[in-house]
């Protein structure tokens, strides 16, 4: 199976779980909204790609390991849309989940898919129970505190934050998540050596999100743009300008790509981020950016 089947199998099976009869109907199918269909799935591919230049060879748990902080990334964004925060009325699309099924079951379908990612852990550590200690943590710090998403998001909270470690804890954390999670899930000795490249594709992403938002149009994107400006949110865009976020947007990509740890497939994990990053520029603005 090809890396995005796996992908798409594993979460159908995480939400499946999630669906057993007896469950709360509308809570059921609120998940079901958040996880589908799809967006870019970014993480979780970093994730396997990771693994891949690892050998990969507990395929179920790097799977697993995948769909968890893809299930992670869904809820932060249910959370993210949520009238508290950005109060976004769309995404990949369609209605925010709060304005599908309203604000309570917005909450309860974070909250569940936050344990939907451990509960996706544990059941494949069968495989290779050693590496589940190590792996919940990885996830864990990827969204908890003190360096996760939770407190990145918390940041907007605070009289001043500084941008490079808002953004490095708002998305950062959880791309580094994906690829240490890649390496542990695939047995590596090592997987910190890989903490760098996420931690950097992490922040590159944030920039080219703060120049989508400044940029790009709601039909394009499929959820709301001029959030950050409109809320007063730090970003790349307010702090550098479009010329200096985009020349920042290639500093990061090309941090990461020299922070790819030496393995069998490290070609191939590079051309697979230099795609990325080309790809992360929005349109009009490539020109300034090759
Ligand atoms: C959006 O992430 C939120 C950020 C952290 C920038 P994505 O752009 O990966 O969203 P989807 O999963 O493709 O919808
Ligand atoms: C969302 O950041 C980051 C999360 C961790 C949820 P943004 O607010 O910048 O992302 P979008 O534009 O809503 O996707
Ligand atoms: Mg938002």
């Amino acid at each position: 199976m090809d890396a995005a089947s796996r992908i798409e199998s594993s979460l159908a099976d995480a939400v499946l779980y999630a669906e057993a009869a007896g469950a709360p109907p509308r809570l059921a199918a609120a998940l079901r909204h958040a996880v589908f269909p799809k967006g870019g799935r970014i993480r979780p591919r970093l994730a396997l790609a990771v693994a891949a230049a690892c050998g990969d060879d507990r395929p179920g748990l790097s799977s697993a390991a995948a769909a968890a902080i893809e299930l992670l990334h869904c809820a932060s964004l249910v959370h993210d849309d949520l009238p508290c925060f950005d109060d976004a009325a769309t995404r990949r699309g369609k209605p925010s989940v709060h304005r599908a099924f309203g604000e309570p079951l917005a909450v309860l379908a974070g909250d569940a898919l936050i344990v939907l990612a451990f509960q996706t852990l544990a059941r494949a550590a069968p495989a290779a129970p050693e590496r589940l200690g190590p792996l919940l943590l990885v996830v864990g710090d990827g969204v908890g505190v003190p360096f996760g998403i939770v407190a990145g998001q918390a940041w907007e909270c605070e009289p001043r934050a500084d941008l490079s470690e808002y953004q490095r804890q708002k998305t950062g954390s959880l791309f580094a998540a994906a690829t240490v999670a890649g390496a542990t899930a695939a047995g590596h000795a090592e997987p910190e050596l890989w903490r760098l490249l996420g931690d950097r594709l992490g922040e590159a992403y944030q920039v080219a999100d703060d120049l989508r938002d400044a940029v790009e149009d709601e039909a394009t994107l499929g959820k709301p743009v001029g959030v950050d400006k409109a809320l007063g949110r730090p970003s790349a865009v307010a702090e550098f300008g479009l010329e200096g976020a985009v020349a920042r947007l290639r500093a990061l990509s090309e941090q990461a790509v020299a922070a790819i740890p030496a393995c069998h497939g490290q070609a191939l994990l590079r051309g697979l981020i230099l795609a990325e990053a080309k790809r992360l520029v929005p349109a009009k603005l490539s020109a300034q950016a090759a």
